[in-house]
């Protein structure tokens, strides 16, 4: 029996991915860019089963057996590997996050990044990083920036063979901490998939990814450059259009609770303030506040004393994904 484990990091996106050109390929509408999260992972061991009499993939998420959508989706992802590796054989998955699934940290990206490393090398394969991330990203849109470390950009791309992504700065090029100020760990009634489908209904979508360029150039040139006014200015931005875009869907998607505003409104009086910090929010109310570490400890402080934050975590700019011992 072919076994291999691998982990990697989640990611928050500084410049969103919503919306897809190809749903089934995952070719997303605009390029992203992101940062690695340390200290929080996915940890995924694979065997591919000998045993000819299973007929299903089997999957564990911290030691719960797992079926339905969840697991088809995972088998999905597999039938892709078992192509590429010319393999018939089904696989045993078991898989762990040490960040608790409910706390409104999007575990897809860590999953798949670490399903796919795991799952090829299994199989025998040995993927270069870029075509490692191509096919994470048919798992989870977010995952192919988890494959490589530290700053990542995903290129859109126009088709399968070029939307990847790459490191544009490693872990330690800039000291930024994700401040996660977690307001809510009940899961989302709308995931992401299905909000990506609705990107388009938006009359605003258009514009937001025409302008994408534009916003990508700024977010990239502020990291290269650590400069954190501008990155500030493009990131708050940024996740604004999106929820400018979310909102205006049919159906709209509300992520935000008051408590998401009252994080970002605090953030941006502390910025008024002096103290190098802004704010980004996913597909769900919980408030990543992106500062600089020598800041991390007063803005965890600041974070927390806000009516409606149950719990703050904080991550600096992680690795890339990787094999570990199989236990
Ligand atoms: C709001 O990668 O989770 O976090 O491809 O359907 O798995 P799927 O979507 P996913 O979408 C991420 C959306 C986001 C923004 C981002 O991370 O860029």
């Amino acid at each position: 029996m072919a076994s291999a484990a691998a982990l990697a990091h989640p990611n928050i996106a500084f410049v969103k991915y919503w919306g897809n050109q190809d749903e089934s390929f995952r070719l997303p509408s605009n390029g992203s860019i992101s940062m690695n999260l340390d200290g929080l992972f996915t940890r995924t061991k694979i065997t591919w089963n000998e045993n000819r009499k299973s007929s299903k993939d089997t999957l564990t998420l911290n030691g719960v057996p797992i079926t339905g959508r969840a697991l088809q989706r995972v088998s999905n992802f597999l039938d892709l590997v078992r192509q590429m590796a010319g393999l018939d054989l089904r696989a045993e998955v078991v898989s762990e996050n040490n960040f608790p699934s409910g706390a409104g940290i999007a575990s897809s990206a860590s999953a798949f990044a670490a399903l796919a490393l795991a799952s090829t090398r299994a199989a025998g394969l040995d993927l270069e990083p870029g075509a490692l991330s191509r096919l994470a990203r048919r798992g989870s849109g977010s995952a192919c920036r988890s494959i490589p470390g530290g700053f990542v950009e995903w290129t859109a791309g126009t088709s399968d063979e070029d939307s990847f992504a790459a490191t544009i700065a490693p872990p330690e090029h800039w000291p930024l901490v994700d401040v996660i100020a977690i307001l809510s760990s009940a899961h989302k009634t709308t995931g992401s998939t299905e909000g990506h489908a609705l990107a388009g209904t938006s009359p605003l979508q258009a514009a937001r990814v025409n302008d994408a360029p534009r916003r990508l150039d700024l977010c990239r040139r502020a990291i290269l450059e650590r400069d954190f006014a501008a990155f500030a200015d493009i990131v708050e931005a940024d996740s604004n259009l999106m929820h400018a875009v979310m909102t205006t869907s049919s159906p709209p998607l509300f992520y935000w609770q008051p408590g998401t505003l009252a994080v970002m409104q605090a953030v941006r009086a502390a910025r008024l303030n002096g103290q190098p910090a802004c704010t980004t929010v996913d597909a769900g109310p919980n408030v990543h506040v992106i500062c600089e570490k020598a800041s991390a400890t007063k803005i965890v402080k600041m974070v927390g004393s806000i009516p409606g934050v149950r719990e703050v975590r904080a991550a600096q700019a992680g690795g890339p994904a990787r094999l570990v011992e199989v236990e």
